[in-house]
């Protein structure tokens, strides 16, 4: 290309090979001591007929020279991102050196279970901590203090905080996620709550620490027909059988009223107690619409306001599913145990392919 400016600048630029290499032809030419700088500083000893002309001239010149610069820079970009494009490939594809050696564990894949089956029922996962104030664990619930329900829970106290008179509890039950969930959202709310909890027992049914999920819908004119159709829906779906058949006895918890322990029809199956059927029950939740003193205490109005809620054992919802017997293996940490019942980690539970894995 020629150009009405000869000087060696531009035919630099043109063949820079490398950005730093056009950095440094661009401040040979426009730094402080650069050699169209240096033309430009002449201008001051000329005649004014002289510089007129010349200036012009000097201006066009450094102004073809930056954008001669900027689009060499631009183009020496392209093709640097081009190369690297090319030679920083990562592919992804490659087998990994090893596959995945770990499980899900059993308690994990229920909990998954359970949060599909009622995300699609419309219930949201609420939490609350498991180091509890015993006014959530038991006063809200209707367990004022001396109430002989605390003590039926064996329950795990805790030093008192600084200042504080009254010990918290390790909580025993997730129920007092329902009292935090209805004063954190109010009303209507649908929520599972599925965690931790602690009682201090152990054998071959119980553990210190165990698993509990909750269920609480309040909202306006429910009753106890919603209850029952939640918990056949959620067994049928849970079990992956449509032979569930359920029966409500009268029973006592403290924040319901009526309250209801919910049995599960089983069947012999190849000589084993499988849920399905109804050869005989087998108790699998307490249940109850909740108590209107409790809803008060929320700063909700029972005349409005009416729910129901349930509590089951999440540990024990997975012995019946997957046939284990021994709940203290759940905790042993024995990798043949894991191995033996947990599932691949990428088996996600979904109501379509199946909650069952
Ligand atoms: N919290 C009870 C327990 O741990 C279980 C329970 C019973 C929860 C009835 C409920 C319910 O929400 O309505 O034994």
């Amino acid at each position: 290309m020629t150009r009405p400016y000869n000087l060696p600048a531009f035919k630099e630029a043109e063949e820079a090979r490398s950005l730093e290499e056009l950095e440094l032809v661009r401040v040979r030419a426009l730094g402080k001591n650069g050699a169209i700088t240096a033309l430009v500083k002449t201008l001051g000893q000329m005649t004014p007929e002289e510089r007129q002309s010349k200036g012009i001239f000097y201006q066009a010149m450094k102004s073809e020279f930056s954008r001669l610069v900027s689009e060499r820079k631009a183009a020496l970009e392209a093709a640097d991102l081009d190369r690297r494009l090319a030679t920083e490939r990562l592919d992804l594809s490659l087998p990994a050196k090893d596959s995945p050696q770990g499980t899900i564990h059993p308690v994990s894949q229920v909990m998954d279970e359970l949060a599909e089956i009622f995300a699609d029922l419309g219930f949201a996962v609420a939490e609350g901590p498991e180091i509890e104030e015993q006014w959530y664990n038991f006063t809200a619930l209707n367990m004022p203090e001396n109430h002989p329900a605390r003590a039926m829970h064996d329950t795990f106290y805790c030093e008192p905080r600084d200042g504080q008179a009254e010990p918290r509890v390790l909580r025993t039950h997730t129920s007092p996620v329902q009292i935090r969930a209805m004063q954190a959202q109010g009303a209507p709310i649908r929520i599972i709550a599925p965690g931790r909890v602690y009682r201090s027992d152990s054998d071959a049914t119980h553990t210190p620490m165990f698993h509990q999920i909750e269920g609480l819908v309040i909202d306006r004119r429910i009753h106890l027909g919603h209850l029952k159709w939640t918990l056949e829906t959620f067994l049928r779906a849970f079990f992956e059988r449509d032979d569930i058949t359920i029966r409500m006895r009268p029973s006592y918890f403290p924040f319901t009223e009526p309250s209801a322990e919910v049995d599960v029809g089983w069947s012999m199956e190849k000589g084993r107690r499988v849920v399905g059927g109804s050869e005989g029950w087998m108790e699998v939740l307490g249940s109850g619409m909740v108590h209107p003193r409790v809803i008060a205490d929320c700063g909700l109005d029972p005349d409005e306001w009416q729910g129901f809620a349930f509590g089951t054992g999440v540990d024990r919802l997975a012995m019946l599913k997957y046939g284990m017997d021994d709940l203290r293996a759940f905790f042993d940490a024995d990798l043949r145990w894991l191995k033996h019942y947990g599932f691949r980690a990428l088996d996600v539970p979904t109501l379509s392919g199946g909650v069952g894995a």
